[in-house]
């Protein structure tokens, strides 16, 4: 889209994490294999530089802890990077992780106030958007009970529910639909392409090829922290599964 500012600009990020303080299996025996050197500082990222326009959407791929998930909360600002830089145009609302931001002591109400205040609405718009909310969510038998006794597609479909009625400029999608059951995850699908349909900037992370290819237009693949791949989404995910296929 000539002439308009991308929505976001990644420009040579670096991320690590100091294993000291990490308790993933995963990752001690990464820096094991690695050798000593890295043994403290593991990096997640290792110079990533990408830009996505504005309503544009894009898929980031990758095996288990190639950084999808750190790039998403790079790009959302939960992270900050240690070296590059990441710019961001227009609201951002993410889903990072299933029900983060939740409050377990709190009822699915309480919550619907509180997620939307750190999503960035007022008060009273909460208030006029709340029915809408609940309905979506389908939880209103449960919206006065605490959350800790939600099941995960409970809090799934309240996080997401409250996120999806934000109107974002750019939304952010982790994973989400692992723990929805179908008819939730074919509602969500349409709500998810109204928002692209509208002009909205997408960012989804999905293991799932067909998610993947029916909200997006271009695919990023993440290897071991470094950007792989880049151009068409159908693209990305043929690149993924004949690299996969040649680890096996
Ligand atoms: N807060 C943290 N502290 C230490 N290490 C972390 C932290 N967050 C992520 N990592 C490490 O960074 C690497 C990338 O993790 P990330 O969650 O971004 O992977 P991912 O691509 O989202 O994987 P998955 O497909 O399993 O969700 C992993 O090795 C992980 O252990
Ligand atoms: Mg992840």
């Amino acid at each position: 889209m000539a002439g308009r500012a991308p929505a976001v600009v990644i420009d040579g990020v670096s991320k690590g994490f100091t294993l000291r303080h990490n308790r993933s299996l995963k990752g001690l025996a990464v820096s094991a294999v690695r050798g000593k050197d890295l043994s403290n500082n593991f990096l997640a990222l290792d110079d990533i530089s990408a830009r996505v326009e504005q309503g544009e959407t894009v898929g980031l791929l990758g095996l288990n802890g190639s950084g999808k998930s750190t790039l998403l909360k790079l790009i959302s600002g939960v992270l900050r990077p240690d070296t590059g830089s990441v710019r961001v145009r227009g609201s951002i609302a993410g889903l990072i992780e299933v029900g983060a931001g939740l409050h377990p002591e709190l009822t699915g109400r309480e919550n619907i106030f509180l997620n939307g205040a750190i999503l960035g609405m007022g008060e009273s718009e909460i208030s006029r958007r709340f029915d809408e909310i609940v309905e979506f969510s389908e939880i209103e038998k449960f919206l006065d009970t605490e959350v800790k006794f939600y099941s995960s597609g409970m809090h799934m479909r309240l996080g997401f529910s409250v996120a999806v009625h934000t109107d974002p400029e750019i939304f952010l999608i982790d994973e989400i639909f692992a723990v929805g059951d179908r008819p939730f995850k074919k509602k969500c699908m349409r709500r998810i392409r109204e928002l692209r349909d509208s002009g909205r900037t997408l960012v989804v992370v999905s293991h799932n090829a067909r998610t993947i290819t029916r909200l997006c237009s271009r695919g990023l693949v993440l290897h071991e922290g470094r950007l792989v791949y880049d151009g068409p989404a159908r693209t990305a995910v043929k690149y993924l599964d004949d690299s996969e296929e040649s680890e096996e």
